[in-house]
């Protein structure tokens, strides 16, 4: 972010002043009560690990902080399956449904109990193992919003197998790039998955990534677009053949007995350099810490309806789809497509059916139904509503008050929670019938987090000013490194200011302690709640033979948070087109995948450069921003500028 984009954005924050004090009734009822911030950092967590997971050794103790690596409840043994599923049909809640699950097309439905899904995950892990799947092997999962999706987690998770899910909007190469940095020997995917009301052939992308991933010796393929695909014999194997004429009896497939520190997952995600980072999340600590902070934050009780409604390929999916409500016995709704299938009251169609009382959802989401217009909402009753949430990017406070008023019904509150791929869960948020709510704020770090915001210097920054915001103490769910580069670790997340977690966002605390988080200060772009980096974005750009240079940055959306603008030099002085834009653009949504695209792309003759021929990005970020230029006298040419600035008037293009 610009200085000068910070300083407004901390002027529009604090022109905010309205308040939402928690109410009485909410208040009686709720989870959290006031005492919870006076409680011990470390009776909390011990006191809530014991809570809320079933053990099958106690740990000896509960963390060791050897800086910058975190060690929690060492010595602990337990299995997230179990924690998951087995243990709630033990204590007789097998009638209970875990997932109500919509799919894209209307009236095709699917309503799992926890007892199915016992049945469901033993099949699926007894079939694995059958394929060779053991503990340790590292398995590639590449699927849709499908039940078969948490069932597969669930199964690796019972093996003890680490995995990493990704996302189904990711290229060929992305997935591939996965594969090989994990070191994948399994692949489980799909066909074909839903996409508004078309079959995107997933199995195609999974087949070309398998190409080029040599370890990867086996795929399962579920079937579900029920489309033609490709088969490779010996390699592929339909999931119904693998897994349908298993045994459901759980004794025939006992949960691996796992050490607290054993490797769950990987989750890749975008940094400062082109390569995607796979961050380490392990067993016991990512189990505890989602598991706590979804019974507080999302206020659960035992009758519940839980909706988030992400993609179970982020980690939001993750921790609040799949292993923080399992573990806390919930009911969730799952939906596999598009808000706006087979039209825009979809969602609010599924509130209704199912009486969901909790939604958490993403900024861009809601500008999205907010353009659309409060009708859709409004033809539904939603009063099953008790609670919403946020995450993903900083929350306008239009947009904050707009969810409130016509998804909420003006009573809801709203939970403005932030966290990352990185922390595992929520580290900043409110805690609802607790917390006076301020539009824009994510207000208080979660009881046992300490926050800060520091200046360049690493200094605390007085109330109300803004500066960096870092992690003071560790905290269960924290990621245990990345996979395969601790220096990068090491690098990224601890050498800017030494001993405290460098988050990468820019944030203000205010007089009341609360926080307000400001985007990015690093190289990564939010678009959409994803994240991009810009480099990223850049090799993609020259990787296409006709490109000679390229520089990428974000700028302001109303809808999407941020959207990529590109600035390309062609090979041989050759002048873009608009054909060229859209070819660029394709050539982009291949390489990465389609959240990747450029919105605009701005051709130009030579970018502007240093004296010394480093590229700068802030002058365009200020042309792509159509901002004042800020300081142009480094600059090898100053001209440049002026010409990009001229061509960047060119409408971008729409997707
Ligand atoms: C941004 C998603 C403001 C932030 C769980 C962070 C937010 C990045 C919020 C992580 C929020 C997430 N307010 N910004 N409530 N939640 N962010 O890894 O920039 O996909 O660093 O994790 O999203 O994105 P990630």
């Amino acid at each position: 972010m610009t200085e000068e984009a910070g300083a407004r954005a901390i002027d529009a924050l604090l022109a905010e002043e309205r308040r939402y004090p928690p109410q009485p009734e909410f208040t009686a009822r709720a989870n959290a009560q006031a005492d919870i911030y006076d409680r011990n950092f470390e009776e909390f967590w011990d006191t809530e690990a014991k809570a809320r997971v079933s053990w099958l050794a106690p740990y000896d103790s509960l963390y060791e902080w050897d800086l910058p690596y975190a060690k929690w409840f060492l010595g602990g043994k337990l299995n997230i399956s179990y924690n998951c599923v087995d243990r709630h049909v033990e204590n007789g809640l097998g009638d209970k449904v875990a997932y109500y699950w919509e799919g894209e097309p209307v009236d095709d439905r699917r309503v799992i109990t926890y007892a199915d899904l016992q049945g469901l995950v033993v099949k699926a892990a007894n079939g694995f193992r059958k394929l060779g799947i053991e503990r340790g092997t590292h398995v590639g999962v590449y699927m849709g919003m499908v039940p078969e999706l948490p069932i597969t987690m669930l199964a690796l998770a019972r093996i003890g197998a680490p995995f990493t899910v990704v996302f189904g909007g990711f290229s060929p190469d992305s997935l591939s790039g996965r594969l090989n940095d994990m070191q994948c020997e399994y692949l489980i995917t799909q066909d074909g998955a839903w996409r508004r009301g078309r079959i995107f052939d997933l199995k195609k992308n999974a087949d070309e990534a398998m190409e080029m991933a040599p370890t990867v010796k086996a795929a399962v393929v579920l079937r579900r677009g029920g489309n033609e695909i490709g088969w490779q014999e010996g390699r592929d194997h339909w999931w119904h053949d693998v897994v349908e004429h298993e045994s459901d009896d759980p004794s025939s497939c006992p949960p691996e007995a796992m050490d607290a520190e054993d490797l769950f997952f990987l989750m890749y995600t975008s940094g400062t350099t082109a390569r995607p980072k796979g961050i380490m999340h392990t067993t016991a600590g990512y189990l505890v810490g989602t598991s706590v902070t979804h019974h507080y934050i999302f206020d659960v009780k035992p009758d519940d309806v839980f909706w988030c409604a992400a993609d179970i390929g982020w980690i939001t999916g993750h921790s609040y789809i799949v292993v923080g409500p399992l573990a806390n016995a919930t009911t969730s709704v799952m939906y596999e497509g598009l808000p706006d299938f087979p039209d825009r009251d979809r969602w609010w169609q599924i509130v209704e059916r199912y009486k969901v009382s909790i939604l958490y959802t993403a900024p861009t989401t809601i500008r999205t139904h907010m353009k659309w217009g409060p009708e859709y909402a409004a033809s539904h009753d939603l009063s099953s509503l008790r609670l919403l949430g946020s995450v993903g990017e900083p929350i306008n406070p239009e947009a904050w008050i707009w969810y409130r008023e016509h998804v909420g019904g003006g009573r809801t509150p709203v939970v403005d929670t932030w966290w990352q791929t990185e922390t595992g869960m929520i580290l900043i948020t409110p805690l609802p019938g607790l917390t006076t709510l301020k539009p824009g704020s994510a207000t208080k770090p979660f009881p046992g987090v300490e926050a800060a915001v520091y200046d360049d210097h690493g200094n605390e920054v007085p109330p109300g000013g803004g500066g960096y915001l870092v992690i003071k103490t560790p905290w269960p769910a924290m990621l245990r490194g990345i996979y395969g580069d601790p220096e990068r670790y090491q690098q990224t997340y601890w050498s800017r200011f030494p001993g405290v977690y460098f988050v990468g966002d820019g944030a203000r605390k205010d007089e009341d302690g609360d926080f307000w988080l400001m985007g990015r200060v690093d190289d990564v772009m939010n678009v959409s709640g994803h994240r991009i980096s810009t480099i990223e974005v850049e090799s993609a750009l020259v990787d296409h033979p006709e490109v000679a240079e390229a520089a990428v940055c974000g700028r302001n959306d109303p809808m999407t948070g941020q959207a990529i603008v590109a600035f390309v030099t062609l090979k041989g002085g050759k002048e873009g087109s608009p054909e060229k834009m859209t070819e660029l653009r394709d050539h982009v949504a291949k390489v990465i995948g389609p959240i990747a695209k450029p919105a605009n792309i701005v051709f130009t003759p030579e970018l502007p450069k240093t004296r010394s021929g480093k590229i700068m990005r802030r002058l365009l970020r200020d042309v792509a921003e159509n901002r004042a230029l800020g300081d142009t006298t480094t600059l090898a040419d100053a001209s440049v500028v002026e010409e990009i600035k001229e061509r960047a008037t060119v409408t971008p293009t729409e997707d």
